[in-house]
């Protein structure tokens, strides 16, 4: 196994490595989850140089952070959680984020870390307007000054919120949908956070798994699984389930992407690799629920560089077959 390459996270003073770990699918909404396995996972993510996870108070009601408290108990080396605040309110408004939810909120994910001190506090998905409601970062300045969280940052869907998340001074990472099926991060927004020196962390890297290259038409997952239940933006947005492409479509880009992964590259790593070649990009937050996802997703760090050939080959697949169908959306 390859060296685990880092890089830093913005301004947070935090060297992450490049692949990271989503610890979203080890609460829930994934089907069925098993403690054990998902301990191994972390683990093997820590013992293989992965030292920064990303979860939220949701996640398994909280079963996610639990666990990664139980990874640090075990462990002396540094590791890092993000952990995002937001989705406990039954509906979505600019005013649910007040102070006192936040506190309670942020009061919560610290018993389940069973820490002091947040590291990174990441709002989750909250409503566009909330970018215009400079009071609400205020809110979290003051946060900050008092000690229980060490930074902020945002989870967004759109481009725009981005940008304008970027726009307040403090706000030092954004975490947002990029991969080969999700392009349009790199037009713009990360030129804009380079230059401010914002932390960005890659959401569905593998695009819900597809990109993952072992699924197929006759795939089934469970009821509790969004594959399932949020294929068309029933539950959340639509974008967060194989980023927002059509299933069947998905597989056949993925038959095309996978004639360029070299052999005896698993492509979940190649298909990271090349998230990763573009330097605005922290880390990848790859959701695994087992040790073995965990050691071919780290391989992205020490994949070579993918040829200048190939690169152009991605870029017309997507300019082609997917641009029309999600650049606009997102
Ligand atoms: N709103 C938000 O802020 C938000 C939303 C979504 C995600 N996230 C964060 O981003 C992380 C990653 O996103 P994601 O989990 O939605 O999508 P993802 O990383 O693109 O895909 C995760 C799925 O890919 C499969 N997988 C992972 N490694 C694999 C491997 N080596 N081989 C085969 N399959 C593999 C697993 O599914 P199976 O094994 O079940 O097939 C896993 O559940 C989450 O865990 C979470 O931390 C945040």
């Amino acid at each position: 196994m390859g060296a685990v390459e880092y890089r830093n996270l913005g301004r947070t003073g935090l060297r992450v490595s490049t692949v990271s770990f989503g610890a979203w699918a080890i609460g829930g909404t994934w089907g069925p989850v098993d403690d054990t396995e998902s301990l191994a996972a972390l683990h093997r993510a820590v013992e293989l140089g992965v030292n920064f996870f990303d979860t939220a108070d949701v996640y398994g009601d909280g079963r996610s952070e639990k666990l990664l408290a139980r990874l640090r108990s075990e462990h002396t080396e540094p590791i890092y959680v993000a952990t995002k605040a937001g989705r406990r309110l039954e509906r979505q408004s600019v005013a649910g984020y007040s102070r006192q939810n936040l506190a309670r909120w942020i009061e919560r994910s610290l018993k389940n870390l069973k820490t002091d001190v947040l590291d990174l506090l990441q709002l989750h998905c909250p409503p566009t307007d909330l970018y215009y409601a400079p009071e609400v970062f205020g809110i979290l300045d003051d946060f900050v000054e008092k000690g229980v969280i060490r930074a902020y940052g945002v989870s967004v869907e759109r481009v725009e919120e981005a940008l304008k998340a970027i726009e307040y001074p403090n706000v030092q990472s954004v975490q947002i949908i990029f991969n080969l099926f999700r392009q349009r991060p790199a037009e713009l927004f990360f030129a804009e956070a380079a230059r401010r020196n914002v932390g960005i962390l890659a959401r569905l890297p593998l695009a819900s798994g597809l990109l993952a290259g072992k699924l197929a038409a006759d795939t089934r997952f469970t009821n509790d699984d969004h594959r399932t239940f949020n294929r068309h933006g029933e539950a959340f947005d639509r974008g967060e389930t194989f980023s927002g492409l059509d299933y069947e479509l998905g597989l056949e880009l993925v038959a095309e992407l996978k004639k360029l992964v070299p052999p005896g590259v698993p492509m979940s790593a190649w298909a990271m690799r090349w998230i990763l070649t573009n330097r605005a990009v922290s880390c990848v937050i790859p959701g695994a629920k087992r040790a073995a996802q965990v050691e071919e997703n780290v391989k992205a760090s020490d994949l070579a560089p993918i040829p200048a050939a190939d690169l152009a080959a991605i870029d017309a697949l997507y300019r082609t077959r997917v641009r029309p169908l999600v650049h606009q959306y997102w």
